[in-house]
């Protein structure tokens, strides 16, 4: 790996030097750096390169978030982690605008390093410098919603039951009727006598059941957040729809069954990117709209016009930050272009972009759809004679999801 500077902003200097040791004997090129206050941290990042700050929240002469803030704000290029004993919930809340991850101590320091090599990581993978300035601007750069974490905490302890995933979903009433509305809806096949997450959860997969909460949730918070109901309502019920066709499209392409539910992920959030533009720079997604519409081009291409960026590179982003695979990151940056991937085989990425094609709405004839899939890359992926199949795939699955009202 690269060279990599790190910052340290840390009283307790004793406990950040154990950790940066182990930090520095794991990797060959890495340069840590350790101040005791925010004054000091502002100071070396105005006159040195950092590729990331780690801070605590509290320090002597200002408070961490405060700090971040300011970073943000002069070198919004800097990843920006909290490595805090504070866990007070309002101060995490708070802290969540201004960092990127917030860890807790005592920390392991091999969790850390790759929390970092994951943030870098990305990092490379989106060298666009305006992407890497615009996101760092972005206010709200959302935080991973609180009960899919909670579920995400639940099930890696390896030993969460079905009832323990509907105990955390029942404690929201709103989110349970909503969850249990999507997955009676046909895309996902499931029996009718199904009337809790539990049931839910032990058909459709644990895995299955913390996407769909995921992407409520994120959505709710959208919808908090006032933009507009028309634009959410089309956007939800296009990565719905785009989600089953994925799942189904990776069956036939052979995809595991692991892949299979990441692939329904990805299609979930493939155009997360959307939401996070739109609600940051309301007034620029506005004039994207309109490009589109005049010119009569593709959304991204008004964003690329617009921002430099596109809602693409923006979710991809977003889920590297939150520490999704690199499948699923893959998936969503490339939906739109996935010639751009190195993919020889039919990946994830594959199933979103043809999920994509066939998924937009409004729905509209074949000739238009068949448009929007990239054929050089289906040949890269030497996937020319199985489109058919492809195809026929999500056609029968739209003609039965269309019965059903979501
Ligand atoms: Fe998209
Ligand atoms: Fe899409």
């Amino acid at each position: 790996m690269d060279s990599r500077r790190i910052l340290f902003v840390d009283a307790d200097r004793e406990t950040i030097q154990k950790i940066s040791k182990v930090i520095l004997d794991a990797t060959k090129d890495w340069e840590c750096e350790i101040v005791g206050s925010a004054a000091e941290g502002l100071d070396r990042l105005d006159s040195a390169h950092f590729d990331a700050v780690i801070t605590e929240v509290v320090l002597p002469d200002l408070d961490g978030i405060e700090f971040l803030n300011r970073t943000k704000k002069r070198h919004p290029e800097v990843i920006r982690l909290i490595l805090s004993e504070e866990t007070n919930r309002n101060t995490v809340l708070q802290a969540l605008e201004a960092t990127h991850q917030y860890l807790l101590k005592p920390c392991i320091p091999m969790d850390l390093l790759s929390v970092l090599q994951h943030a870098f990581a990305i990092q490379h993978a989106v060298p666009n410098a305006r992407l890497q300035k615009l996101l760092g601007k972005l206010t709200r750069i959302p935080s991973m919603p609180a009960c899919y974490q909670e579920l995400q905490a639940a099930l890696s302890s390896g030993d969460a039951t079905f009832r323990d995933i509907g105990r955390i979903i029942s404690k929201d009433p709103g989110l349970t009727a909503r969850i249990l509305k999507m997955v009676h809806s046909a895309y996902f096949g499931l029996p009718r006598g199904v009337v809790n997450i539990d049931q839910a959860a032990a058909f459709l997969g644990t895995d299955f059941i913390k996407s769909l909460v995921l992407t409520l949730e994120l959505f709710t918070k959208y919808e908090q957040a006032g933009i507009s109901r028309a634009f959410l309502d089309r956007l939800f019920e296009h990565s719905l729809l785009v989600a089953g066709l994925t799942r189904a499209l990776a069956k036939e392409g052979g995809l595991s069954a692991t892949e299979r539910e990441m692939a329904f992920t990805a299609g979930l959030l493939h155009d997360v990117g959307k939401l996070i533009l739109a609600e940051n720079q309301a007034e620029e997604y506005q004039s994207v709209m309109e490009l589109q519409v005049t010119y009569n081009i593709n959304i991204w291409q008004a964003e690329w016009r617009v921002f430099g960026v596109t809602h693409a590179e923006v979710g991809a982003y977003l889920l590297s930050l939150w520490g999704f695979p690199d499948e699923q990151c893959n998936a969503v940056r490339f939906h739109h272009q996935p010639h751009l991937s190195k993919d020889n085989r039919f990946t994830i990425l594959t199933a979103v972009h043809l999920a994509n094609a066939f998924g937009s709405i409004p729905r509209e004839d074949l000739y238009h759809t068949r448009r929007r899939i990239h054929i050089p890359y289906i040949e890269q992926i030497g996937g020319f004679d199985d489109l058919p199949a492809w195809e026929q795939a999500c056609l029968n699955l739209i003609a039965v999801a269309e019965e059903e009202v979501i």
